[in-house]
């Protein structure tokens, strides 16, 4: 899978990606990631890319031209453009995995000052926001993308590491604990040392549905639970 991510900050991008499994994702060729630097793209002199917003108002406004050159030049049938904004879609686990598995090239766009003029939106295939909060640029919001995307693409890490984590089956994931047993006091449970894979197992989705009920009782959906999860919910709701 291919990233391009168009950007005023080159180095944030190029930064979190020259470190650990991204990292090793490019080296391995499980994806590849080309970063279009927005000044590169302009017309105006001494790489001008913004200006002042039409009707006043605090804040300089990112140009279409720049924006839609950069697009241009290295999008293909191929390619699905997203525009990062506080205004789009929250993106999840379920958004990663479906890009991961349905996208070939997605074109990143980070934005940055007050936004983007807003005839760029003609240009992209959705907004993508990553929380209902206003960052200062689209560059986390494209690595938190890229990063979610990168680690469910085929290869990159171990299925069985990601398929059941948190999110996945509408459920957050199990207690995990190592080395030493007893730390202060608190005792790593019984059933994880005895060896016993189908108690293992058990005490594993209990603390799954167990975590979930606590702390995201939101993300709970009965009709996509087997019937050993629903008897487990019913013990801990003590029904
Ligand atoms: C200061 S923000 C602009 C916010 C805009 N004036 C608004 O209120 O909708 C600058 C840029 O940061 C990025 N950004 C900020 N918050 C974001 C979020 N929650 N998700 C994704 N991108 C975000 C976008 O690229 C945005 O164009």
């Amino acid at each position: 899978m291919k990233f391009s991510i168009i950007t005023l900050f080159p180095n944030i991008i190029e930064t979190y990606l020259s470190e650990s499994i991204i990292k090793k994702a490019i080296e391995t060729k499980k994806i590849t990631v080309e970063i279009l630097d927005l000044r590169a793209f302009t017309t105006l002199p001494h790489g001008q890319v913004d200006d002042y917003q039409f009707g006043g108002g605090k804040g300089m406004v990112l140009m279409c031209e720049p924006v839609v050159n950069a697009i241009n030049s290295v999008k293909t049938q191929d390619s699905f453009v997203v525009l990062t904004s506080p205004q789009g879609k929250t993106w999840d686990q379920a958004q990663a995995r479906t890009f991961s598995q349905t996208k070939k090239h997605l074109i990143i766009i980070c934005g940055h000052y007050e936004g983007f003029d807003s005839r760029i939106l003609n240009y992209v295939d959705c907004e993508i926001s990553i929380g209902d909060y206003v960052l200062t640029g689209g560059e986390l919001a494209s690595l938190i993308m890229l990063d979610s995307i990168a680690r469910v693409v085929d290869g990159v890490i171990k299925a069985e590491s990601h398929l059941n984590e948190s999110f996945e089956n509408n459920l957050l994931d199990y207690d995990v604990y190592t080395k030493p047993v007893e730390f202060d006091g608190h005792v790593v449970p019984d059933v994880l040392l005895s060896g016993h894979h189908q108690n293992i197992d058990h005490f594993r989705e209990t603390s799954k549905i167990k975590n979930t009920l606590q702390k995201r009782p939101d993300l709970i959906d009965t009709t996509t639970m087997s019937p050993v999860q629903l008897d487990i919910l019913k013990k801990l709701k003590g029904e």
